[in-house]
């Protein structure tokens, strides 16, 4: 028995009611969660709260200043806390958990020739940085967690040593499989190679215990862990950057500075130069206490309620295929559900879904191109085929899936929302006319009745543009 949103802490906006193309309004049924979640209530209000005390933090001598410097260190400790971040580790704020592994690429020190060991589900943030610290051997996507440990115990024996950094997602954000974090750890420390890991994924929906689990390196973002005030973290063994240049240069990461010379302070300012987000770190830090207070486990449990629920009504509609990795029942899974529907592309299928039913879903290549593409079968030839189209700013025929995936304050009644959707969707096809936009690949509804909302102090959403983020696909 699923115990329903009203026992979880309360989300922000979860009960807005958003426009239908036909002009009428239903309330939003926000299936979008592995992207980013909406705010915890607790999250904006403890950010009211701090609003006022609001100052420079650590060099101020102002009341307030002071006030802020305490609220952001003791945001640092919740959310080292959160992650059972050990007394040697620094916790880094950071934009987000691709800025948080841009600065840890760009920071580690390895020894020439060695190799970074990844897999080819990563995320382009667990993928792309790496690139430039050396030579990437990544792992095809394995067929079990025990044949991932086997193929990584095999690369690194073959290496011989030469592995300097394991870097692997905690749960795939494509497939929604939680990763053997601890197991590859070990594997990862036997052979003289640290872990690092994106858990971008993980964090708000699984217990991390970094002390526990052996990991050196972790990352993570505010906004997909209902504090989307701009501040991700690197939790980071101290030993392993104490020296490091940093990759940001300027004030607050330096002892001093000559014409000549820099002294680099020590961690974790030493990352954190600029002025820092002190109101994110404040929202981050709120939000890994509340999940805590909530009960990780509990989450978690309550998410493969859910995914059993979506399980079973997926498995009912025609023409619907399930991407996944593993497929074996006892796959500890998020709360992510991934599909195609037969003879309906994937923007279509998010646009009706959106535009009839008020159901926000995700669709596309989620920034795993090398995942997505093997796991809809595209070769080399296609392959080729979509990089000539994009070079032309053509994306109507971008290959993609779609995504559902669920968050602290989804029901039961959203599943069997998106159930009944994607069933009148198979059975009867959209019950608009749609034009597909070359340049973005969305498909737009003919007659759109949808009028955006006002917001003070920004021109109308009108006049916006909706075409910046088609490198989010
Ligand atoms: C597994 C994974 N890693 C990294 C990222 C990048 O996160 P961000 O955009 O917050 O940097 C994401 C975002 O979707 C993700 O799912």
């Amino acid at each position: 028995m699923i115990t329903g949103a009203r026992t979880w802490p309360r989300l922000c906006g979860v009960d807005l009611e958003v426009p239908l193309a036909d002009g009428t309004t239903r309330r939003y049924v926000n299936l979008d969660c592995a992207a980013s979640t909406p705010a915890l209530d607790a999250v904006v209000s403890a950010v009211n709260q701090a609003l006022p005390w609001y100052s420079s933090v650590h060099r101020g001598a102002g009341h307030l200043s002071q006030v802020s410097t305490r609220l952001y260190e003791s945001a640092r400790q919740a959310v080292g806390d959160f992650v059972g971040a050990r007394p040697d580790d620094s916790v880094v704020f950071v934009r987000n958990t691709t800025d948080a592994i841009n600065h840890l690429a760009a920071c580690l020190r390895v020894p020439s020739g060695s190799t970074v060991l990844t897999t080819e589900i990563e995320h382009h943030a667990n993928m792309l940085p790496w690139r430039r610290l050396g030579s990437v051997e990544h792992l095809p996507p394995p067929r079990s967690a025990a044949a991932l440990l086997e193929s990584m115990d095999a690369a690194l024996r073959a290496a011989a040593g030469r592995v300097a950094v394991v870097a692997v997602t905690g749960a795939s954000n494509v497939t929604g499989e939680v990763m053997p974090v601890g197991a590859m750890a070990q594997l990862a420390h036997r052979h003289g190679a640290i872990i690092s890991v994106d858990a971008a994924q993980l964090a708000p929906h699984r217990t991390i215990d970094m002390a526990t689990m052996d990991v050196d390196c972790l990352a993570f973002s505010g906004h997909k862990m209902y504090a989307p005030f701009g501040a991700g973290a690197l939790v980071v063994r101290t030993a392993l950057v104490a020296d490091a240049e940093p990759l940001l240069a300027g004030g607050g990461a330096v002892d001093f500075v000559t014409v000549d010379d820099v002294l680099w302070t020590g961690m974790p300012d030493r990352l954190e130069a600029g002025s820092p987000n002190v109101i994110g770190a404040i929202a981050l830090g709120v939000a890994a206490t509340t999940l805590s207070a909530a009960g990780m486990e509990r989450i978690a449990g309550h998410e493969r309620e859910l995914l059993a629920r979506a399980d079973r009504g997926l498995a009912g509609l025609r023409g619907v295929n399930r991407l996944r990795l593993w497929d074996h029942p006892d796959v500890d899974r998020l709360g992510v559900v991934t599909f195609t529907v037969d003879g309906m592309h994937h923007a279509l299928v998010a646009a009706a879904l959106s535009a009839e039913h008020a159901i926000g879903v995700r669709h596309g290549c989620f920034c795993a191109h090398p995942y997505i593409t093997q796991l809809l079968g595209i070769d080399a030839v296609a392959a080729d085929s979509v990089r000539i189209s994009l070079r032309r700013g053509e994306r109507a025929g971008i290959p993609g899936a779609v995504r559902a995936s669920f968050s602290i304050g989804t029901t039961e009644h959203d599943i069997d929302v998106l159930i009944g959707a994607l069933d009148e969707l198979i059975t009867h096809g959209p019950r608009l006319a749609y034009r597909q936009d070359e340049h973005t690949g969305d498909f737009l509804p003919l007659g759109d009745a949808r009028t955006w909302p006002r917001f003070d102090g920004l021109p109308p959403l009108e006049t916006a543009g909706h075409t910046a983020g088609c490198g989010q696909f």
